[in-house]
């Protein structure tokens, strides 16, 4: 095309949007009108600073398409209207990614293109931001969900899935109180409900419920998802589980409550082990040496009494000084056997069937025989006892995992109900009438358990029964 050629085009073009110059300057968009030769007849103020020149009039359009592009460019040219995804060739090295739109413009006889391209670079920095963030929420450790504005849940990441226990499908659409422990009040949520909504980040600890039931604790940011016109059209939910913190706490509290009472009957054993010890010899005495039968009858049930004091005493003590007993290198199943056969003395075991299992080639344990003896003795009276004189089953497993050996003690008793499983392990709770249960069993045989690094895990179910596992752990032990 010659120079003469291209200025009545130009001149023509000049013609036609002089009017419109202005306008067409104030676009956002880029424009560039081209003539059936797909030359460039004039463009706006937005094309020449987003390409970064001002010597595009008479060039070819393809001379800023990248070689690419260019078949597909051409295929829209005589289309109308279709949006497509391409780029420019931009004055620096960076090409310009635009989405175009085509049109065709007739006038004075001549048929004209106007190439209308949106700069994308934003939208695309906005999709990566996007997909970072998407790929971040998905792959994190940290149980993120998304509701609506209604609070009805609309998104969850894997995390949340694994850490509630249920799934996307179950969750979907359903309210996050799902998932309440009903451990916080009704003013607590209602505080959580007036920060968000109010559009203020909340933040606080929760404790929340897995579909099965256990406890999961976190540190919850709450906070409110806000549109353009300042409207909250959803929440983000961002968790961070803190349960087995929460768990160590409990622990902690539990062995500090241990510790100080350990000190205390030591010092009660004291103070009231030497006066039980008079009292009780002086009871022989008297006993001895009266004819009175009346009396006789009357001592030896204040005999008994005394040693039931005793006992309770001693108890207490036998807990705060465990380092008193020899450990040796035990066979656990001998253990479990010489309980067993303590307790199927008592008369309350006749309705019982115990149904044994032994596991073969157990390592040998280095522990206070006496003492773990004791823990099952504790364990076994407690499943007779939850038997309540009626026919019943209690199991009795031992095994080897991986890194304890674990003995399964189950009966099919009265259960345990939630309430009372968090204070199964204190000192003097028991459920059992007066003069029947110290409320001690337990307390000490988790102490001694404790001890040995191990640990005592409970599953109950009211109505139906109840298991204690005892796990000891293996460090230190010999090939049995
Ligand atoms: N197998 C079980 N089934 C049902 N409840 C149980 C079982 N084991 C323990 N419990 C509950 O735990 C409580 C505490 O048990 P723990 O052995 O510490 O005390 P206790 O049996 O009441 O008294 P004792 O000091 O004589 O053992 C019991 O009173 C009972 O409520
Ligand atoms: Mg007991």
């Amino acid at each position: 095309m010659s120079e003469n050629n291209y200025s009545e085009d130009w001149m023509s073009t000049q013609n036609l949007y002089s009017k419109f110059d202005r306008i067409f300057d104030l676009m956002p968009e880029l424009i560039f009108v081209l003539d059936e030769k797909g030359i460039i007849a004039d463009y706006n103020r937005t094309a020449a600073q987003l390409i970064g020149r001002d010597d595009l009039t008479g060039k070819q359009m393809m001379s800023i398409v990248p070689e690419g592009r260019q078949p597909e460019f051409l295929s829209y040219l005589t289309s109308d209207g279709k949006r497509f995804d391409s780029q420019f060739l931009t004055g620096s090295a960076k090409a310009l990614d635009v989405s175009v739109q085509i049109k065709q413009l007739e006038s004075m006889e001549r048929t004209f293109s106007v190439v209308i391209a949106r700069d994308m670079t934003e939208q695309k920095q906005r999709d990566l931001d996007f997909l970072r963030f998407s790929n971040v929420i998905e792959r994190t450790i940290n149980p993120i969900q998304i509701t609506d504005a209604h609070g009805l849940m609309i998104y969850m990441n894997p995390a949340f899935e694994k850490w509630s226990g249920y799934s996307k499908e179950e969750l979907i659409g359903k309210n996050p109180k799902l998932l309440r422990s009903n451990k916080h009040s009704r003013q607590f949520w209602q505080h959580v409900w007036r920060t968000i909504l109010g559009g203020k980040v909340w933040q606080g600890q929760v404790e929340n419920r897995r579909k099965d039931g256990a406890p999961l604790h976190t540190e919850l940011l709450i906070s409110p998802i806000i549109d353009d016109e300042a409207e909250v059209v959803g929440f983000l939910g961002a968790h961070r589980d803190i349960t087995e913190q929460k768990m160590l706490e409990q622990q902690l509290v539990q062995s500090q409550k241990m510790e100080s009472i350990g000190t205390l009957a030591a010092g009660i054993a004291h103070e009231v082990g030497n006066p039980l010890t008079s009292i009780s010899s002086l009871v022989q005495v008297i006993q001895r040496t009266t004819s009175d039968d009346f009396a006789k009858e009357k001592l030896e049930l204040i005999k008994n009494q005394v040693g039931r004091i005793s006992r309770t005493i001693r108890d207490l003590v036998d807990f705060s000084r465990p380092s008193t007993h020899t450990v040796r290198s035990t066979d656990v199943n001998q253990v479990v056997r010489d309980a067993l056969n303590i307790v199927k003395y008592g008369k309350k075991v006749r309705e019982i069937t115990f149904h044994e299992t032994m596991g073969e080639n157990l390592p040998l344990l280095m522990i206070v025989p006496d003492q773990l003896t004791q823990v099952f003795i504790n364990i076994l009276i407690n499943a007779v006892d939850a038997l309540q004189g009626k026919p019943g089953s209690i199991w009795i497993q031992t095994a080897l995992d991986t890194n304890n050996i674990e003995i399964a003690i189950r009966d099919s008793g009265t259960g345990i109900s939630r309430e009372d499983k968090e204070k199964i392990f204190d000192p003097f709770f028991t459920t059992k009438e007066i003069g029947k249960g110290s409320g001690l069993g337990l307390w000490v045989s988790y102490g001694i358990v404790k001890n040995f690094g191990g640990d005592i895990l409970v599953e109950s179910e009211p109505g139906t029964g109840s298991t204690f596992k005892v796990l000891l752990p293996l460090k230190g032990a010999q090939r049995g």
